[in-house]
């Protein structure tokens, strides 16, 4: 709106000379000055010279248009969302810096993902624009990268990766464990099951799991992973399109044995006492086959 306003007010300055009720007889005025005039206009100034004219006019316009609508979208997004994105940034600061731990980061993280506006958080990574002509592939999540918009207040430098992962119907993120990581999902768009499972020991060729969470997530919805809770998750698309927005702070243990990364596996494994899970290790291509 202010957009349009400031555009118009732009355009009726240069009849800001004319009062509303005379901008009829101010225009008749101006329309008879420049054809009585065009004679001694025509001698100042040859035709070049006023395509050039013309045309310098028209690029102005379209850089004030360009700059204008740019400002509009930085102000539509609201204050306190600049906010969130800062505190989630410093609260990624903290556990690299080993000031939270990953369980209170698991826990802040997930009040913050809670509290979220999540119109203006689409806004923020102008969502529109990164989806408009967007193929989702029939197979697996695409990972889409974005920037958020440099505003004020915006950090220009993260701890965390990110990433939007989009996903037709059916299709999944398939599960996988996570080694030496703290991970974040937030449903921006579409319904999904999700799944969680603790990561209770690593076997030469398996990984014994216990299911944690298994539950529906809607717009809004939120859940975290860190080497102590939750590590491995499944999310599958029960509408399309479906879209997921995935924080991750990596290398949070300098010292760790293993590098950070995913584990992959299928959770459909051997069932053993106390609802824990004997999980094959996998690679990539077969947990795409099997769940993506
Ligand atoms: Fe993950």
């Amino acid at each position: 709106m202010r957009n349009f306003k400031t555009r118009n007010c732009f355009l009726m300055n240069h009849l800001d000379d004319c009062a509303p009720s005379d901008q009829n007889k101010c225009l008749s005025s101006l329309e008879f000055s420049m054809v009585t005039c065009r004679g001694a206009f025509m001698d100042q100034i040859s035709r070049r010279g006023f395509t050039q004219q013309a045309l310098g006019s028209l690029l102005t316009f379209t850089l004030l248009d360009t700059l204008l609508q740019r400002d509009a979208f930085a102000e539509s997004v609201k204050p306190i969302t600049v906010k969130w994105l800062a505190d989630v940034n410093q609260l990624g600061n903290d556990l690299k810096d080993q000031k939270v731990k990953q369980l209170e980061w698991q826990k802040k993280v997930k009040e913050l993902f809670a509290q979220v506006d999540l119109p203006d958080l689409l806004r923020l990574v102008d969502f529109d624009k990164l989806t408009q002509k967007l193929s989702i592939p029939d197979h697996g999540a695409k990972s889409l990268s974005f920037t958020f918009q440099q505003i004020e207040g915006v950090p220009t430098r993260l701890v965390f990766g990110k990433q939007i992962f989009a996903l037709s119907k059916g299709r999944s993120v398939v599960p996988h464990g996570h080694n030496n990581m703290a991970t974040a999902f937030l449903i921006l768009k579409g319904d999904f099951q999700g799944r969680h499972y603790d990561r209770l020991e690593d076997l030469d060729e398996h990984m014994i799991i216990r299911p944690t969470i298994d539950d529906k997530f809607g717009p809004g919805g939120c859940s975290t992973v860190s080497d102590f809770k939750d590590n491995v998750h499944w999310f599958q698309a029960l509408s399309e399109p479906a879209y997921i927005f995935n924080i991750h702070v990596n290398n949070i243990d300098p010292k760790a044995k293993e590098a950070t990364g995913r584990v992959y596996l299928d959770p459909n494994g051997e069932k053993l006492s106390d609802g824990r899970i004997k999980a094959r290790l996998i690679d990539y291509g077969e947990a795409n086959k099997l769940y993506g």
